[in-house]
């Protein structure tokens, strides 16, 4: 079973994939962490994180900076967003995202184009998004010494360049199960996903 999860930042579709993958029993891949990683060998390269090239360059990041703690930082998430507008670069991870999907246990795997584009054949799709606000709040709750201004500015920033670009835009797949998670606590969000997987499972058989 392939289970693809994608929304915009903090929508909750991280928290949301590893309690599918708890519940399923499945592997899970979170692929911002891939365009994170690209971000920040791009930067580290001395690489500008606009240019095609240099950001191709940091596609060859070292497996060691997936668990940098650096990765989860809002300063990555900005990076990201930069390289992964390039197409080569996009290219460059596709691969390695379609590979942990054909594993033969199954896989949840969670992004931006999960169900539009690495595995458009996924037996469930969820598109998991929430108001604006709630998503700054939610990002200003993990680290209440960023200002909050400047993480909705930064968010804005990010749902714009990330739904505004050519190559595989953030959109919800015309086949996947819409869950606004503004109004639900973590645990009603987790039971509403695994009621919307079971019911495509369902149809499914
Ligand atoms: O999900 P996360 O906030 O870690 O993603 C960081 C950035 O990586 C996103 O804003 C987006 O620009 C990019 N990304 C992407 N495609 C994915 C996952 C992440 O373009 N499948």
């Amino acid at each position: 079973m392939i289970i693809a999860v994608d929304g915009p930042a903090a929508s909750g579709k991280g928290t949301i994939a590893k309690a599918l993958a708890r519940h399923y029993g499945l592997p899970h891949l979170d692929t911002g962490l891939l365009y994170r990683a690209v971000g920040i060998a791009t930067a580290q390269q001395g690489g500008n994180p606009d240019d095609p090239a240099d950001a191709l360059k940091g596609a060859a990041f070292p497996e060691t900076l997936l668990d940098d703690p650096a990765i989860r930082s809002e300063t990555a998430g900005g990076l990201a967003s930069r390289v992964s507008i390039h197409p080569a670069v996009r290219a460059a991870l596709l691969a390695r995202q379609r590979d942990f999907a054909a594993q033969t246990a199954g896989a949840i795997i969670d992004g931006r184009d999960i169900g539009s584009v690495i595995v458009p054949q996924a037996d469930a799709k969820l598109f998991v998004t929430a108001r604006t606000e709630i998503r700054a709040e939610r990002r200003h709750r993990e680290d209440p010494t960023d200002d909050y201004d400047a993480i909705l500015a930064d968010i804005r920033q990010r749902d714009e360049r990330d739904s505004a670009r050519s190559v595989a835009p953030l959109v919800r797949a015309a086949d996947a199960d819409l869950l606004d998670t503004s109004d639900l606590t973590i645990d009603a969000a987790v039971q509403r996903a695994i009621a919307l997987v079971d019911a495509r499972i369902r149809d499914r058989r």
